[in-house]
C-alpha cells in the first residue's frame, strides 16, 4: 500500500501530533508522517517527534522579515519531505491566503470547538460562558479565514456540572486525539474532498 505523505505543523505540546504519529504506526493506516515542523524551536512536541524517530525542523517566524519569507522556508521544508498533505496541530501562526490557497484541499486543522461556534482562542472558556450543554472539536480544511474552512469531521462531548475550562479541555482533548487520525485517514483515502 502506498501511503500519503503527511507533514505536521506544531507550536507547542504536540499531543494531537503524537496521536497522528501513533495512528500512522499501524501498518494499515493510509498515511505516513514524513516530518514535523515548528515555528517555535523550543516546542515540546519536537522532542516527542524525535523520540518517535521522525524528522523535525524548526524555524522561528521572528527570524524572517516577512510572512512570505517565513512561508518560503516552510514550503522548502515541505518540499524536501515530499509532502502531499499538511496537518496543523496546535500551530499558532495564521497562514497567508497564498499558502492556504496553494494547499487547498490538502491542508487541515483541528480546532477545540464545534465550529462555527467559538472561533479563535479560549474556546472552553467561551463554551462555559455561553452556558453550552455540549462542546467538542472539529477537523476542517484550512482557508484564509481563521477557523472558517469547510468541516471534515466533528466530535461532541458533554459539558458537565462543575466543569472548569481545564476539565472541559481535557474531555475535548481526548476526543481530539480520536477524531484527528480518523479524519486524516478519510481525507487521504479520498472519502472527503474540498467542496466546490
Ligand atoms: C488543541 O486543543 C488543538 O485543538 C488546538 O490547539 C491545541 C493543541 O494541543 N488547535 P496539542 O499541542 O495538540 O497538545
Amino acid at each position: 500500500m502506498s501511503k500519503a505523505r503527511v507533514a505536521i505543523l506544531i507550536s507547542g505540546r504536540g499531543s494531537n501530533m503524537e496521536a497522528l504519529i501513533r495512528a500512522a504506526q499501524a501498518s494499515d493506516y493510509p498515511a505516513e508522517i514524513v516530518g514535523v515542523f515548528s515555528n517555535i524551536p523550543e516546542a515540546a512536541g519536537l522532542e516527542t517527534a524525535r523520540a518517535h524517530g521522525l524528522a523535525t525542523a524548526a524555524r522561528h517566524h521572528r527570524d524572517f522579515p516577512t510572512k512570505p519569507a517565513f512561508e518560503a522556508a516552510l514550503e522548502a521544508q515541505l518540499t524536501a519531505w515530499g509532502t502531499e498533505y499538511v496537518a496543523l496541530a496546535g500551530f499558532m501562526r495564521l497562514l497567508s491566503a497564498e499558502f492556504t490557497t496553494r494547499w487547498q484541499g490538502r491542508l487541515i486543522n483541528i480546532h477545540p470547538s464545534l465550529l462555527p461556534l467559538y472561533r479563535g482562542l479560549h474556546t472552553h472558556e467561551q463554551a462555559l460562558a455561553a452556558g453550552a450543554r455540549d462542546h467538542g472539536c472539529t477537523v476542517h480544511f484550512v482557508t484564509p479565514g481563521m477557523d472558517e474552512g469547510p468541516v471534515i469531521a466533528q466530535a461532541r462531548v458533554p459539558v458537565m456540572p462543575g466543569d472548569t475550562p481545564e476539565t472541559l479541555a481535557a474531555r475535548v482533548l481526548t476526543a481530539e486525539h480520536q477524531l484527528y487520525p480518523e479524519a486524516l485517514a478519510r481525507l487521504v483515502r479520498g472519502e472527503v474532498v474540498f467542496p466546490g
